[in-house]
């Protein structure tokens, strides 16, 4: 039955399948009543903004790091994305503390995941901790309120921690990315290239005796592998930091496990092993 006031014009039925679609696409609100064309309205990106829809599948290696092509991974990089990065790398440079760090980011346009984010994700935890966990991105709860794992994986996460004797006020959290992707997509290279730097800054001016990275993207992207995670997990690596080399763990997400709830003996076993690890810290 078409109602005369709907603005859209469009049957029940049709409706029902509109939303089925939104939800299909990770639509997760709505935020009023009639639809609002925000590219129309938004403010072009500035020019070093990198597209998210990036036109190749290219990662800048991290400084520091050895670069090991992953299978797939183009010969070059294309010229702006590595300009891109290099201009956020700098920014990072200047940075000599965390709240520095989280100002840069703030300031900084060079990623269009900000312009759909709602908040900034920058951390959570204490910057003091020895133990450092580093997530993938934020997803929608983290997004509303500004905080790393605040959602259900957050709290799964948590209990996790509590099981080895931990707390948000003994380790510290960041992401790879401090944006929410839309619709929790995995992110770009290209938006995975421009974040690197400030991550990496932010592992260095924290300084951890150990890190640890949640999920195969965080794993993949901090450790330069294109190693998925069933081969990464429980496999102790390390990190370089400076001239210092971090003992690094990476693990299952807890998103992961809320999926795959027989997965949860492996990060069992691996966050024992992360608890052996931090009690032999000198
Ligand atoms: N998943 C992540 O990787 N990070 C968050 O902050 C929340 C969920």
């Amino acid at each position: 039955m078409q109602d005369s006031t709907d603005p859209l014009n469009i049957s029940r039925a049709e409706a029902i399948a509109l939303l089925q679609y939104y939800a299909a696409a990770g639509v997760t609100e709505a935020l009023s009543d009639a639809p609002v064309d925000r590219y129309a309205l938004a403010p072009k990106p500035p020019q070093n903004a990198v597209p998210s829809a990036a036109p190749e599948p290219a990662r800048t290696p991290p400084a520091g790091r050895a670069a090991s092509p992953a299978a797939g991974t183009p010969k070059t990089i294309p010229l702006e994305q590595d300009a891109s990065a290099g201009i956020a790398r700098d920014i990072a440079a200047r940075c000599q503390n965390l709240d520095e760090l989280r100002e840069a980011l703030a300031a900084y346009d060079g990623c269009a995941l900000k312009f759909t984010a709602k908040n900034l994700v920058f951390s959570d935890g204490n910057p003091e901790a020895r133990i450092m966990l580093v997530g993938e991105a934020p997803g929608r709860d983290e997004d509303i309120q500004g905080r790393p794992f605040v959602g259900v994986s957050g709290q799964l996460l948590d209990r996790m921690l509590a099981a080895i004797g931990l707390d948000r006020t003994k380790v510290y959290i960041a992401n790879v990315l401090p944006w929410r992707p839309p619709g929790n997509r995995t992110p770009t290279p290209a938006e995975q290239a421009v974040c690197m730097p400030f991550i990496e800054r932010q592992i260095e001016l924290v300084d951890p005796a150990v890190l640890v990275f949640l999920g195969g993207v965080s794993a993949k992207q901090m450790l330069n592998t294109p190693e998925g995670i069933m081969k990464l997990r429980g496999r102790w690596t390390s990190y370089r930091i400076g001239s210092r080399d971090v003992p690094a763990l990476p693990v299952f997400h807890p998103a992961y496990l809320l999926r795959q709830p027989a997965q949860k003996r492996f990060a069992w076993r691996d966050f024992l092993s992360l608890k052996q690890r931090i009690e032999n810290l000198p």
